[in-house]
């Protein structure tokens, strides 16, 4: 059945006997219900959505359809709780697109639907973090950053310098490479920098002449893509408790060989994030032994990721995948969300298909893409996709949600921004 808050809201993720004690507390006002058929349907109650407890959220529908926009909806929810509950979430979001700066703005263009849904534009409190050696780029795009950030050069193991680089243990330069970052890590620990590792490669002596360059060609790449520094900038300030960062890839979007920076940011951050919040989570369960309160540095972390096929494909090696899976898989108990929007789920790992305890689709008409998703069709969902696709308004915003913790599907439409939407033209800024 319906979980009710009076006649006017529902929550959708939340349990009854959490929704008992919390009541709407920790939640994001995501929508409303639909409640007739056509184009121009009346809409019913709120959907809320449970953010105080841990998921794996799956946002589907073809391009154009609204998932950027969710998952911009989603941010100004975070950004809008109650400072008790702030403090204890940490939200990273990974923009590989670079739209997601404009919820510094306040929704002007659309205030006229704001108004109908009884709700102001306003601005939304994130920052928007940049790879450092990239600056120049956002300056030049006019995309209002507030800080930068490096990934420390002795996080990464051999495996991942060999993927970052596209190369196999089959190959010479991977050997080479692997051989020398391990014999590096062994010398000097945790505190060295790309030149250092060139240095040593140009020192081997048993290495192939043209291997070597080709490895310091390599590197030298690397080191132009400004991402890695000797000393990096801390997981804790990245995923500080009570901010909504946007960490902003969108200046490897377009080059070529750099699709692994994306992957290679993706996957340390998961894997800190994850090994942290493991520890912390000992240290909170201390605390609750003690009779303490449950606090610690390191909240619980969400992640919310935009084009996620890029980073959990399901045909080929990601070094971003391995980490992901794990959020997917074992995430809940350390409280690790995921929040994973994709147009092509036929593309996707189908694990994070099948690990998903909120499923949110907009319309789909590419069949692959819709029979990737009909393995989730749960007891509770009474017709195909195709039948609720069909039933489903044509216009934006219109949603259908499963909902594995309630056991319920809704037909919803996702409510307006308050801030800007960055998948309109930038331009319009000039004014
Ligand atoms: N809930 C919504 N309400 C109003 N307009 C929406 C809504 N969702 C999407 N749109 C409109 O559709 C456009 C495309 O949405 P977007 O989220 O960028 O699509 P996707 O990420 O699925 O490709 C947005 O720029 C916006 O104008
Ligand atoms: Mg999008």
């Amino acid at each position: 059945m319906a979980i009710d808050l009076g006649e006017t809201k529902s929550v959708v993720g939340r349990s009854l006997s959490d929704l008992e004690k919390h009541k709407e507390r920790g939640t994001a006002y995501i929508g409303k219900i639909v409640m007739s058929s056509g184009e121009r349907p009346v809409l019913g109650r709120k959907i809320l959505m449970d953010i105080a407890k841990p998921h794996v959220i799956l946002i589907c529908g073809k391009r154009g359809g609204g998932k950027s926009y969710d998952i911009a909806v989603l941010l100004e929810e975070f950004a809008r709780q109650p400072p008790t509950i702030r403090k204890r979430i940490s939200v990273i979001a990974i923009d590989t697109v670079g739209i997601f700066w404009t919820l510094k703005f306040p929704n002007k263009e659309e205030k006229g639907e704001l108004f109908n849904w009884d709700l102001t534009p306003d601005k939304t409190d994130a920052r928007v973090l940049v790879p450092k050696g990239k600056l120049s780029f956002y300056k030049e795009k006019k995309i209002p950053v507030d800080g930068a950030f490096t990934i420390k050069v002795s996080e990464l193991e051999s495996e991942e310098w060999l993927a970052l680089f596209g190369l196999t243990w089959k190959e010479p330069e991977g050997i080479l490479l692997s051989r020398i970052i391990d014999e590096i890590k062994e010398k000097l620990g945790t505190l060295y920098d790309i030149p250092k590792i060139i240095s040593v490669v140009e020192k081997d002596k048993d290495a192939d002449k043209r291997v070597k360059e080709a490895v310091i060609g390599r590197l030298k790449v690397a080191k132009s893509w400004g991402l890695f520094e000797k000393e990096g900038t801390k997981i804790k300030d990245l995923a500080e408790p009570g901010k909504v960062t946007i960490i902003d890839v969108s200046a490897y979007r377009q080059a070529i060989g750099m699709e692994g920076t994306r992957e290679i940011i993706v996957a340390l951050l998961g894997k800190r994030l994850f090994e942290q919040r493991m520890l912390y989570r000992k240290e909170e369960e201390i605390k609750l032994i003690e009779g303490e309160k449950k606090t610690s540095d390191m909240p619980i972390v969400w992640m919310l990721i935009d084009e996620a096929h890029m980073f959990m494909p399901k045909d080929r090696e990601s070094i971003a995948l391995k980490v992901l899976l794990e959020w997917v898989r074992v995430g809940r108990q350390p409280g690790l969300s995921l929040v994973l929007a994709t147009q092509r789920p036929n593309k996707l790992h189908p694990d994070s298909i099948s690990q998903c305890d909120l499923f949110i689709s907009h319309r789909m008409t590419s069949q692959p893409d819709i029979e990737a998703v009909s393995a989730l069709r749960p007891s509770y969902m009474h017709q195909n996709f195709d039948k609720y696709y069909q039933e489903m308004p044509r216009s934006k915003g219109f949603a259908l949600i499963l909902d594995d913790n309630t056991e319920n599907l809704w037909m919803v439409k996702i409510r307006p921004r308050f801030s800007w939407d960055g998948g309109v033209t930038a331009s319009a800024f000039t004014e």
